[in-house]
């Protein structure tokens, strides 16, 4: 086991999974007295990016903001756990080259099942045309093409989803 931390990049469809699972990776590796911390689109976008909207452009700054406070945390031995998202690969790519330490995770699940599971509510507004350019409604999502870890939500529980995220962790080296 190393003192080197990484960050986790979450990616994936709204719904998916992605706030969930960090939050009990984040429990995991605070037992294993490790120094955490959570970058969450939601919370995100109500503090450090307050004001951006989804364009392509907006996610993009969006994304490279997060990016560059998980630098700054993984850089001093932070794991940080990023949850958003990030629909579009370039800046994606940009984040793993600028961190270095760093773990893609996938959390990929089908379209009608988000549809079904719909907490928010959003994707039956999207559908409805109340919200225009939802991701995976009619906006894009470019999905990882070799992340280290893909966690199939409507298959796999969340247990099973975050065993695989911890395993990567290890495998890594970071655990
Ligand atoms: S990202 O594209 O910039 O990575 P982020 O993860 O921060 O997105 O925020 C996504 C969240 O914003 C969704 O979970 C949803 O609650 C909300 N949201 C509101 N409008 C949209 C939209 N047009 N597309 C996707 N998510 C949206």
């Amino acid at each position: 086991m190393s003192d080197k931390a990484c960050t986790i990049w979450f990616t994936g469809l709204s719904g998916s999974g992605k706030t969930t699972i960090a939050h009990e990776v984040e429990k995991a590796l605070r037992k294993a007295n490790k120094k955490v911390e959570i970058l969450d689109g939601d919370v995100v976008r109500a503090n450090l990016s307050k004001g951006l909207g989804f364009s392509k452009e907006d996610r993009d700054t969006n994304i490279r903001r997060i990016g560059f406070v998980a630098h700054l945390l993984t850089r001093n031995g932070v794991f940080c756990i990023c949850a958003a998202i990030s629909p579009y690969k370039e800046v994606r790519n940009e984040n793993r080259k600028r961190i270095g330490n760093f773990i893609e995770v996938y959390t990929r699940c089908p379209i009608p099942v988000l549809k079904d599971r719909d907490p928010k509510g959003l994707y039956e507004k999207a559908l409805k045309g109340e919200i225009k350019g939802f991701t995976g409604v009619d906006d894009p999502y470019e999905a990882p093409e070799n992340p280290e870890i893909i966690c199939d939500t409507d298959k796999e529980s969340l247990e099973q989803s975050v065993e695989k995220v911890i395993a990567g962790i290890k495998k890594a080296g970071y655990l």
